[in-house]
């Protein structure tokens, strides 16, 4: 048991179905809360994100962009309630697998500026965190001092928690690899980046796909820039594939796994 702490964030694209709305993928999710439970971390941070639950909804009232128009308000709650659904799936997942975790919802204790993390009350994530029990966050609608309201990327938190908490290292878990010289969903031959350096990920930036526009908080690229932050400050940042059995766990104990291993230099 390491007293290092690491985040876990595992995309939306994994623990749902992406092309339908409102589609939970459990199986995966039961899979990974046992891979969880079996790494076994002490200092652990899970965040997840909002897929075919978020993403949809947020689109169809323009959550991201603010309010606008009355109408949207009701689209912002109701964004914000499907992510405490599907956190509560995953909660379900990782209680039953007897892992000490519990939830913290972002609309509660994140005030955002036009999109950017302008306050943060981290007090009872680092009560928990001393406790040896996670804390569980997620993408979220959440209020904004100057748009009124706007979504946050799971990834946005990781990258904030991880600097501010000192963490060790930052484990993404897509439904991809890792990072490709083109898009592998589409390429067949795409080859994986084993290991970059920022200035490496810097030249091949253009490269990196983003993913399609359901996301409304910007895919690969998206997930990139928000990473770089934490990436400069010493941390590492190690994409995978979450949908593939055990990687998760490999991931976490430190052993070795296919994947993109990003690292200040
Ligand atoms: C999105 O969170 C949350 C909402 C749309 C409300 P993320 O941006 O972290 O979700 P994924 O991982 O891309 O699905």
């Amino acid at each position: 048991m390491s007293n290092k702490l690491t985040i876990l964030k595992i995309g939306g694209s994994v623990i749902t179905d992406k092309s339908g709305e409102l589609s939970a993928r459990t199986e995966i999710i039961n899979r990974i809360a046992n891979e969880i439970k079996k790494a076994n971390i002490n200092q652990l941070i899970i965040v997840h994100g909002g897929g075919s639950f978020g993403h949809p909804i947020a689109k169809k009232y323009g959550i991201k962009e603010g309010l606008k128009q009355e109408y949207q308000k009701v689209g912002f709650a109701e964004t914000h309630h499907v992510m405490t659904v599907l956190n509560g799936l995953f909660m379900d997942a990782l209680i039953w697998h007897n892992f000490p975790s519990v939830s913290v919802a972002p609309s509660s204790c994140i005030v955002t500026e036009n999109g950017r993390i302008n306050f943060f009350d981290q007090t009872i994530i680092g009560s928990l965190l001393k406790m040896g029990i996670t804390p569980v966050l997620y993408g979220d609608a959440i209020l904004d001092s100057t748009l009124g309201f706007t979504v946050i990327s799971g990834d946005q938190i990781v990258s904030y928690l991880a600097r501010n908490f000192g963490a060790n290292k930052i484990v993404i878990g897509v439904d991809v690899d890792g990072l490709c010289d083109s898009d592998p969903k589409k390429t067949k031959n795409s080859k994986l980046y084993k290991h970059l350096t920022l200035k490496e990920l810097e030249d091949k930036k253009h490269s990196i796909a983003a993913s399609n526009s359901l996301d409304v908080t910007g895919g690969m690229l998206g997930k990139i820039n928000e990473l770089t932050s934490a990436i400069e400050q010493g941390i590492t940042v190690l994409i995978i594939n979450a949908n593939e059995p055990n990687r998760v766990y490999k991931a976490l104990t430190g052993s070795k796994v296919k994947g993109t291993l990003l690292e200040k230099e």
